[in-house]
Order: C-alpha cells, then sequence, then structure tokens
C-alpha cells in the first residue's frame, strides 16, 4: 500500500476539470506503482476548506476525470482516515487505486499535526510523494507522513526537481531570468535572491513601473508602487555588486485604461504620456529581449511582461515567448517557466510546448525561485 501525495487542485468549471495539466503529471508515477503491484492510495488536497467540511470542495469531483486519465476506476473514500479510508483502502487489490477525500477537510493537516499524520500513516505501508507544488506547505501529508513511512519522490516531483535544480543552481551560463507580474512587493525575496545568482534580470509587467519610477522615469498613471522606489534602487544596487545586469523596458505600450481593443500608442518611456497607463512593453524591447535571450543559455521566466490578458498588450509577451520558444528549439537554450499566469501566457503565444520544462508549481515555484528551504522536499532528504 503506497500513500501518494498529489496535488489535485485542479481548476474546475462547471463541476468538470478544466485543465487535467497536474492529472496528466501524475499518471507516470501512479503507473509506475500498479504495474508494480502496488495498492495505490490518492491523497490531496482541494481548494482552501480550512479544516471544515465543504461538500463543494469534495474532491469526488475529480474521480471521472482520473479514471479516465488512468484507463482504471478509481475508488472514493468519503474521508481521508478513518473507518471510511480504511475500507476503501482495505478493498484495493494488487494495481488498483483509491483516492481519498480532501486532506483539508480536517484541520490537522495544515497544522501539520503529528495524530493526524499518524492516521493518514496507518493507511499505507510506504510513502511517495509527487506534489511539488505543494512542497512550500508544512502540512501533514507533505511534511510529518515523510517522516512516518519508508518515504521517496515520486517521478514528477523527482523531474521538476531535476528541472528547477539545473536551471537555477548548475545552469549553462550566461542564465537569464524574466520576472513580471504585477507587484514588486510580492516577489522581493525573489529579486533579491535571483540578482545574487543570475547574470541577466529581465523585469517586466506591472513591476517595471516600479523600478522605472526609481530611476527617476515618469510613468504617469501607471500601477506603480511609488513607496517602494528605495527598495528598487537596493535591488539595482545589490545587483551591480553581483555583477548582474537588470534588464528594464525602454519602449512601451500605454493607453488610457485596460480595456480589449482599446487606442494605444507605443512611446519611449521618457515619453509616457501624464494621462497614460503602461500595459505592454514595446516591438523594440521585445525586440530587444529577444537578441538579449539569443545570447544566453538558460533562461527561466515566471510572470508575463504585460496585461496579457487584454489584446493588443498581450503582443510584447507573446513576442519574447515565442523568441525564447525558437531558441529552445534550436537547442541554444534551455528554458524552464513556473506559475499559472506564465504557463497560461505561453500557451497562449503558442510557444509552450517548446519550452524545455513547465513547472505547473505556484507558490512553490515562487519560493523555490526567492531560494527558500521547501519543507516537503527537505522532510524526503531526511
Ligand atoms: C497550488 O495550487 O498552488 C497548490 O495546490 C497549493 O495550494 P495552496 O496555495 O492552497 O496551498
Amino acid at each position: 500500500r503506497v500513500l501518494l501525495r498529489a496535488d489535485l487542485n485542479v481548476p474546475m468549471h462547471g463541476g468538470q476539470v478544466s485543465d487535467a495539466t497536474r492529472i496528466e503529471r501524475l499518471l507516470p508515477t501512479v503507473k509506475n506503482l500498479t504495474e508494480r503491484g502496488a495498492r495505490v492510495v490518492v491523497t490531496s488536497h482541494f481548494g482552501r476548506p480550512k479544516g471544515q467540511v465543504v461538500p463543494g470542495m469534495s474532491l469526488a469531483a475529480v474521480v471521472p476525470a482520473l479514471s479516465a486519465a488512468l484507463g482504471q476506476p478509481v475508488a472514493f473514500a468519503e474521508d481521508c482516515v478513518g473507518e471510511a479510508a480504511t475500507a476503501v483502502v482495505g478493498g484495493l487489490a494488487d494495481g488498483q487505486v483509491a483516492l481519498l477525500e480532501n486532506l483539508r477537510f480536517h484541520a490537522g493537516e495544515e497544522q501539520n499535526d503529528p495524530e493526524f499524520a499518524a492516521r493518514l500513516a496507518g493507511l499505507g505501508d510506504c510513502y511517495v510523494n509527487d506534489a511539488f507544488s505543494c512542497a512550500h506547505r508544512a502540512h501533514a501529508s507533505t511534511e510529518a507522513l515523510a517522516r512516518l513511512l519508508p518515504a521517496a519522490a515520486g517521478l514528477g516531483m523527482a523531474a521538476e526537481l531535476r528541472a528547477l535544480g539545473g536551471a537555477l543552481d548548475t545552469p549553462e551560463r550566461p542564465l537569464a531570468t524574466i520576472i513580471g507580474g504585477a507587484k514588486v512587493s510580492t516577489k522581493l525575496e525573489v529579486l533579491n535572491n535571483l540578482v545574487a545568482r543570475v547574470d541577466v534580470l529581465i523585469i517586466g509587467g506591472g513591476m517595471a513601473n516600479t523600478f522605472l519610477h526609481a530611476r527617476g522615469v515618469d510613468v504617469g498613471r501607471s500601477l506603480c508602487e511609488h513607496e517602494l522606489a528605495d527598495t528598487a534602487r537596493d535591488v539595482e544596487t545589490r545587483a551591480a555588486a553581483a555583477g548582474c545586469t537588470i534588464v528594464l523596458p525602454d519602449n512601451v505600450v500605454v493607453a488610457a485604461e485596460l480595456e480589449a481593443g482599446v487606442a494605444h500608442q507605443t512611446v519611449s518611456t521618457e515619453e509616457v504620456p501624464a494621462d497614460a497607463m503602461i500595459f505592454d512593453i514595446g516591438p523594440a524591447s521585445a525586440l530587444d529581449l529577444s537578441k538579449r535571450l539569443g545570447e544566453c543559455r538558460t533562461l527561466v521566466w515566471n510572470g508575463p511582461l504585460g496585461a496579457f490578458e487584454t489584446p493588443p498588450f498581450d503582443a510584447g509577451t507573446n513576442a519574447v515567448a515565442r523568441a525564447a520558444a525558437e531558441l529552445t528549439a534550436a537547442g541554444r537554450l534551455t528554458s524552464v517557466a513556473g506559475g499559472g499566469d506564465t504557463l497560461a501566457a505561453l500557451a497562449q503565444a503558442g510557444a509552450a510546448d517548446r519550452f524545455s520544462y513547465l513547472s505547473t508549481a505556484g507558490g512553490a515555484f515562487l519560493d523555490w525561485l526567492a531560494g527558500k528551504t521547501l519543507p516537503g522536499v527537505s522532510a524526503l532528504e531526511a
């Protein structure tokens, strides 16, 4: 009996799984185990029910998609511990699979409660964690449990650690990172870790406005954390000391409001109209970034370069994504990307399938970029 921690926290729409990537990523591990005769007991959280039973967050909704992907029926236990779980696990034959109800219906999960972990441990003979995307959480199923049973990384977890470790710890240089997104405040630890480790740090999205403002550029009505100007200058100072080149856009697309198809213009960052907002990097900056990537051997990407969900402000992200994809396909670049928005942006650009590795992790990917210890990984190493 193998207790398998999965991340089945999948997006749903109208009661159906709307993006099965996390299920597909889990298949090699489940199949490897079932083919060798294991009875596989899959556990996961689903949403944030905060220790309460919330029927709308039942993992029962994921059973059809998991069974279809595996090509075999998946038994479902209406609780992840206790009689219901014991009965379903006890009924498994070799090579069969069960899914247990949402771990977070019990407060002990998020509390990393040793007693709750011990109840889970009673349902398996060994433990496999294939949920890198939950590795930043020190929860009972990701941390305490790994210390109670013989523990191993699943194939997906191992692949993720190889890809991410290779990209930041032992990269072929020059190493570039693209960090985008709205706010500097949410990625400050990431920026401070990266400037000490990478050769080129490309900053895009709303975050770039804060850096431009800190360099004395008037960004008009753009999203900008004016109060973080000193923080941004501090990041620049650290980068300079570490020999890391920070690249900001010098050519941007501006408009009066964020609306699809709105009137817009491309201007130099020195000429942003006082009543306008920056929503994307301009074509000259996109070209410049693409050329810079051509001089690098490794790329780690988190965060879009503009408001990619609202055309035409997807153009900058699309252009750079396609350039990175082409360089990767030509064998000139190892490209790793992670985060929900980033994967959506790369898919929209038609670039995702040519990237070397795509991480489905959000928070765990950011914590890894920030250089933090991931409790779900260190518990496996202990
Ligand atoms: C995710 O979707 O990023 C993981 O499943 C972790 O979910 P959480 O942020 O609710 O812990």
